[in-house]
């Protein structure tokens, strides 16, 4: 069982490549450049151990059983709300729901929360979004008849503020989406900035903190949104586990996704009575041994100060755009390239070179990165792009990583300038 920060780390918490010794993907799988962290993080032993353990020692199912062993995988289920709640700054474990990932508490959210809703409501996105930050809320719009608005981005991709406060005052939307740090470009928007608008203005505030747990970190109390989703497997957890923050007085309102065991307080042939929050929104078996190795990755996370990961992912980012700025024929993208906020991913394009066979290119020089429109065709289409090649940077990226890019790069020239 893990115990104490030291147990986690094993060696001083510090970004970069001697990190790489608490990863076995580098020390035991495939190692190489994996630059590919916004898409899915490599896993510390320490969570695959919390993994193994809680399926070989307290493996039984929660809430269910009488005895002994599932007390204490119930046990170590709630603890993980509790971890969760302290990494995040919730004032309750109460106001933590598991669930699949960012995505499934997106929709949570878009289809139980029908009461809020009357025909021609607006919903507030940016052009920032992923698809699981939009389609929801289409879906949504379509069901309901409301109007899904879309606050604009400059050409440097960072969000155009005055035009999200003009929608925000003209448009009065009840609901406003907006990710926390936008996966296709890093591009950070001034969030306190976004939450306080759209409250004044009266409108719900989600926060897709998909990439922003892991890079910037939050404080939902402080930041005052209604509602904070991310996924596990991009801060270093399981996959098939993620987290719905709500404020209490909205969960109290939010119909359940599903129905199922656990999430009632009775049924009978007549029907049924829910659960508590936040019990009535995790039908059926969670993924409890999936749930506490989160727990895990919440602790290993906050073994590491958060000057320390935003120094190591911005001193990278910095590398990257000075290295991509000077290889011939490449664009880089994002609000960095003026200057701007911008966190743990760039995107780019080269002259001639598709970003789908640069991504092959650079496989050959075992450099994993992504391409393609990174689940965000608005912020792409926005910008004249059809796709680009994205680095992602993880607590274990190194410069190395960098200078492997830029030999795939150079590569990818000659290939393509025959
Ligand atoms: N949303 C993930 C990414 O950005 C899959 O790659």
């Amino acid at each position: 069982m893990i115990t104490s920060k030291s147990d986690i780390h094993g060696v001083k918490p510090v970004p970069g490549e001697s990190l790489r010794k608490l990863f076995p993907f580098f020390t035991e799988g495939p190692g190489g450049c994996y630059l590919d962290s916004a898409a899915t993080t490599q896993k510390p032993l320490v969570v695959l151990n919390a993994l193994r353990h809680a399926l070989v020692h307290t493996n039984a199912n929660v809430h269910r059983g009488a005895y002994r062993l599932s007390a204490e995988a119930s046990e170590q289920y709630d603890l993980t709300r509790t971890k969760i709640a302290s990494l995040i700054g919730a004032r309750s474990p109460s106001s933590i729901v598991f669930v699949r990932g960012a995505t499934e508490a997106i929709n949570l959210v878009a289809a139980g929360s029908d009461s809020l809703w009357s025909s021609g409501d607006t919903i507030l996105l940016s052009l920032l979004e992923h698809h699981s930050n939009i389609v929801p809320w289409q879906m949504l719009a379509k069901r309901r008849g409301l109007n899904v608005a879309f606050a604009d981005i400059r050409e440097d991709g960072s969000l155009d503020v005055d035009d999200f406060r003009s929608k925000v005052r003209t448009l009065k939307p009840k609901l406003v989406a907006i990710t926390q740090l936008a996966n296709s470009l890093g591009t950070v928007p001034p969030l306190a900035e976004l939450v306080a608008l759209a409250k004044d203005a009266g409108a719900q505030v989600l926060v897709d903190g998909a990439q922003g747990i892991t890079h910037l970190g939050v404080h939902v109390e402080d930041l005052g949104c209604d509602y904070y989703v991310f996924s596990g497997h991009k801060m270093y957890g399981p996959t098939g586990i993620g987290v719905l923050y709500g404020r209490p007085e909205r969960l109290e309102k939010l119909y359940p996704l599903m129905g199922g065991g656990d999430m009632i307080s009775f049924v009978s042939t007549d029907g049924f009575g829910l659960a508590e929050v936040p019990q009535r929104f995790e039908a059926g078996t969670p993924a409890f041994p999936e749930a506490i190795a989160l727990g895990t990755a919440a602790d290993f996370l906050s073994g590491f100060s958060r000057k320390a990961i935003l120094d190591h992912e911005q001193a990278l980012l910095e590398s990257a755009l000075e290295m991509l700025r000077g290889e011939p024929g490449v664009t880089p993208y994002g609000p960095a390239t003026r200057g701007g906020h911008q966190a743990a991913v760039i995107s780019f394009s080269i002259d001639r070179v598709h970003p789908h066979d640069f991504a092959t290119i650079a496989d050959t020089h075992n450099v994993q990165v992504r391409a393609g429109n990174h689940c965000a065709m608005p912020t792409l289409r926005r910008l004249g792009v059809q796709a680009t090649v994205r680095l992602s940077f993880g607590l274990y990226s190194t410069k190395g990583d960098l200078q492997a890019v830029s030999q795939a790069i150079k590569e990818a020239r000659r290939l393509f300038s025959a």
